[in-house]
């Protein structure tokens, strides 16, 4: 079996280099790396990795058998590394050694004096919608920056869900001679620029609060569900809670939705209007009101899951005809409620459905 030794160097200084990290780039004959991560080392051998991951796969499948192959990548081995990557795709016959390296997040938490035992992690070179339901669900949130979504983008998505407020501390070029270290708010960081070599934490002391909604009203949801509030009131917030992406609010009044957001540290909530309202969706709760909007909803998706409450007999009777009609499943219920002095007022009529064809 051949060996290959892969080398998380820290913030590739020099100076977060381990020892073990240290000895074991010494003791190759090349390397491959990034610009960045090989320049200290311009006599050894080398190729550069850029976006030729396949020719470093090819060289490795050539070479690993007469030379000392050691690969070099940006802080540790183990986080959102291109190790794992090289790992998946090892060449036959060839077994790899990791060497950990202090990671961009252990280096961050440092210079602010944050503990990381409870953080949550996202990279923005992934979805939009899970940085805003991770920062929702959690005080302090990492964020990998790059892929053409750098800290001044991700400052601004937040300000523009209603989370300008919100303190977000950046670390740009870490480790580096020109290091910037800058905490603010959202709204502050949003306005400066900042480079691809960039990693962030915000923090949402409301995060994970619970909303108090009225139990059983919110339709089923799973995690990567396309979801949507038709009344604009609040329910958006419970589902925003259930959802690793962005929950939907249709209003006309989107500056309103905001403050509840902010009131609720809740930044996943994106207003839409009628016009705008993607289809199809999976997940709808929506009141008489919307009855006519949630059978067109139901034409683009069949299966879609949706919960419906209402007061009116009448208009709720109706709705139940073009249900059965359409041959969409669903069930009725009717749940009172209680006023002040606990006598029993109206019913309310809910219905339940989709998700199974009738
Ligand atoms: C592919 S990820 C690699 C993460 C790395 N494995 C780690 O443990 O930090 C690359 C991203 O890590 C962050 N990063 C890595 N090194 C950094 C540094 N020296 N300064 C700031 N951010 C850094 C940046 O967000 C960059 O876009």
């Amino acid at each position: 079996m051949h060996r290959l030794t892969i080398v998380g160097t820290g913030m590739g200084d020099g100076e977060t280099l381990t020892r073990q990290a240290e000895r074991a780039i010494e003791e190759a004959e090349f390397l491959i790396g990034g610009r960045r991560l090989l320049a200290p080392y311009p006599d050894k051998p080398h190729l550069v990795l850029d976006r030729n991951l396949d020719q470093a796969v090819a060289y490795i499948a050539d070479h690993a058998g007469n030379q000392r192959i050691c690969v070099l990548v940006s802080g540790d081995t183990g986080f959102y590394s291109y190790a794992s990557y090289l790992l998946s795709r090892l060449p036959q016959g060839v077994e790899a050694d990791l060497v950990c390296g202090i990671s961009s997040l252990q280096y961050l938490c440092s210079r602010f004096y944050l503990r990381y035992e409870n953080m949550a992690a996202v990279s923005m070179h992934g979805r939009r919608g899970a940085l805003l339901s991770t920062v929702s669900a959690n005080l302090h949130t990492f964020v990998l920056t790059g892929g053409g979504f750098r800290a001044q983008d991700v400052c601004r998505l937040l300000w523009e869900r209603g989370g300008g407020g919100l303190t977000v501390y950046i670390g740009e070029r870490l480790g580096a001679a020109d290091q910037r270290l800058l905490s603010g708010t959202a709204d502050e960081l949003r306005r400066l620029s900042f480079d691809d070599l960039t990693a962030l934490v915000v923090e949402n002391p409301l995060a994970g609060r619970a909303y108090p909604s009225e139990e059983g009203l919110c339709p089923p949801l799973l995690e990567e569900d396309r979801c949507a509030d038709l009344t604009g009131g609040d329910m958006v917030l419970e589902m925003a809670a259930r959802v690793r992406g962005e929950a939907l609010c249709l209003t006309e009044q989107p500056e309103k939705v905001k403050e509840r957001c902010r009131a609720w540290g809740r930044y996943n909530i994106e207003p839409v209007s009628r016009e705008a309202l993607p289809r199809p969706l999976d997940a709808v709760y929506a009141g008489e009101d919307q009855a006519e909007l949630l059978l067109e909803l139901l034409e683009a998706n069949p299966r879609m899951r949706f919960t419906l409450t209402g007061w009116d007999r009448e208009r709720c009777r109706d709705l139940a005809r073009e249900l059965e009609d359409r041959g969409i499943s669903f069930r009725c219920f009717r749940r009172s409620r209680l006023n002040r002095e606990f006598q029993e007022e109206d019913g309310l009529y809910i219905f339940c459905g989709g998700g199974i064809p009738q």
